[in-house]
C-alpha cells in the first residue's frame, strides 16, 4: 500500500497521482488534504512518515507547492528518507542509491505528466544495495546519535 499526503500546495497534484495508482489497482491510503483549503505540510509529512516508518505502507508521496517543506518534515522521522525531486534521474536514483521510501513533489513546480513518470520510476526501482547500505547504515547511526541527545535550551 502507498502513502499519499499533500498540503494546500499539492492537494491538486496528489489527486492526480492518487487517481493515477488507483487506475492500475495499487493501493493507496489517502492522509489527506482532501480539500484544497490551507493546511500545514507538516501535519500531513508526520502522518505519512509514521505510516511509512511503522511499515503499515510500503512507501509514501508527498506533494506540497514546492516539495520541499514536506519533506524536510517526514525525514523527521526515524527510518525515513524522503528524497525531494523534480526530475526522472533523481526519482529513480534515490531508489538506487539512497533507498527512498518517501517521493516529494512540489504542485507548483513540476506538472502531472513528469510527477506521474517519477512516480513509476520510484515505485518500481529497487534499491542497489552494497557499498550504498553501508551509507544509508552511516545516516541511521546519525539519527540514534541524534535521537539520544538531550537538548538544554
Ligand atoms: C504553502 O503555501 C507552501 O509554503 C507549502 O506548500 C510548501 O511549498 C512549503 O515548503
Amino acid at each position: 500500500m502507498i502513502a499519499l499526503g499533500s498540503d494546500h500546495g499539492g492537494y491538486e497534484l496528489k489527486e492526480e497521482i492518487k487517481k493515477y495508482l488507483e487506475a492500475q489497482g495499487i493501493a493507496v491510503k489517502d492522509f489527506g488534504s482532501f480539500t484544497p483549503e490551507a493546511v500545514d505540510y507538516a501535519d500531513v509529512a508526520y502522518e505519512v512518515a509514521l505510516s511509512v516508518a511503522q511499515e503499515e505502507c510500503e512507501k509514501g508521496i508527498l506533494c506540497c507547492g514546492t516539495g520541499i517543506g514536506i519533506s524536510i518534515a517526514a525525514n523527521k522521522v526515524q527510518g525515513i528518507r524522503a528524497a525531494c525531486c523534480s526530475d526522472c534521474f533523481s526519482a529513480k536514483m534515490t531508489r538506487m542509491h539512497n533507498d527512498a521510501n518517501i517521493l516529494c513533489m512540489g504542485g507548483r513546480v513540476v506538472g502531472a505528466g513528469l510527477a506521474l513518470m517519477m512516480t513509476d520510476l520510484f515505485l518500481t526501482t529497487p534499491f542497489e544495495g552494497g557499498r550504498h547500505q553501508r551509507r544509508i547504515d552511516k545516516i541511521a547511526k546519525i539519527e540514534k546519535e541524534e535521537g539520544r541527545k538531550i537538548i538544554w535550551r
